[in-house]
């Protein structure tokens, strides 16, 4: 250590400063915050704290930690800090228009990817409430043949998607549209995908400060029961699928029989509820059984 640098200016000192402040503040993970805000603000990594601790901070470094640890402690997830999210091992923008995208969501890809095999398929898709675009530019970074549609009510989540797609390199075959829900879409697809806003309007005040406080009440709120958007969309879906379409709906983790009753009354023969990681029912995949 130089005798000049005061030790918060050399990198493992100023680690461990970090995750003292952060937990102090009953931050869940603060190691792993302090990492990412070093890595973000920083030229180093992890390998550098352990194998450089004394590697020096610059004074703009310094400041830009400090502040970001500021809005750390205040109740900022990173995500919005940096206003920016990975997501299918992908770079996605966010914005106060979307919803910060969650990793359960990335059950949709995998499910996908399971029903349709042959990525070489130029499938259809249509992603209802695509907010950040992660589900859909998700998808067509894997269905290199796809086009896809996403829609959103929000001007602000339909401006951030199109700048995903174009960041993602899919910007060519994909059309991003505001509107609500079905309305004004007139063709059919293979697969349409949504993670609509399904938190019970009562719940909502119940909620996290971090999602209350930075989530768009549009992403979250799904009306009196949270079901709304699947009563409203159910009926309608099959004069947007193939016959031998799918659509993939994510769903809260105690509306499993609600959904699938919803599915059912609009005639959807086929009906699997899909879990998480952590063992929560998470996406409904249903379908006409029409192949
Ligand atoms: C839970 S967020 C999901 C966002 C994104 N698909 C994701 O998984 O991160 C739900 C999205 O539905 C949009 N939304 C709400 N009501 C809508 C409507 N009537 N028509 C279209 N989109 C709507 C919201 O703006 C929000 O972006």
């Amino acid at each position: 250590m130089s005798v000049s640098t005061p030790s918060n200016y050399l990198l493992k000192p100023l680690y461990h400063d970090m995750i003292a402040r952060l937990k102090g503040a009953d931050i869940e993970m603060p190691d792993l915050d302090a990492r990412f805000i070093i890595e973000e603000r920083t030229p180093y990594d992890w390998s550098d704290i352990i194998a450089r601790p004394d590697s020096p901070i610059t004074q703009i470094q310094h400041d830009k930690i400090t502040s970001d640890i500021g809005q750390r402690i205040a109740g900022k997830p990173l995500s919005r800090i940096y206003g920016c999210r990975e997501f299918w091992g992908l770079d996605f923008l966010i914005s106060e228009d979307t919803l910060d995208p969650r990793p359960d969501s990335e059950l949709i890809i995998d499910l996908a990817l399971k029903h349709f095999p042959d990525q070489d398929r130029p499938l259809e898709i249509l992603d209802l409430g695509t907010g950040s675009g992660c589900i859909l530019t998700s998808l067509l970074s894997e269905f290199k043949n796809a086009r896809g549609w996403g829609i959103d009510l929000s001007v602000g989540a339909v401006k951030c998607a199109k700048e995903n797609a174009q960041k993602n390199h899919v910007a060519a075959r994909s059309h991003f549209l505001c509107g609500s829900w079905l309305n004004g879409i007139n063709k059919k697809f293979d697969l349409i995908v949504s993670n609509p806003p399904y938190i019970s309007n009562q719940v909502i005040p119940t909620l996290s400060e971090e999602v209350r406080n930075h989530d768009p009440i549009l992403a979250l709120d799904g009306g009196d029961d949270g079901l709304e958007p699947y009563k409203e969309l159910f009926p309608q879906l099959k004069n947007f699928l193939n016959p031998d379409g799918i659509a993939l709906f994510e769903i809260g983790y105690d509306q499993e029989k609600d959904v699938m009753r919803l599915a059912e009354k609009a005639g959807f023969v086929q009906r699997t509820v899909h879990f998480d990681l952590a063992g929560n029912p998470r996406v409904v995949d249903i379908s006409c059984g029409d192949k």
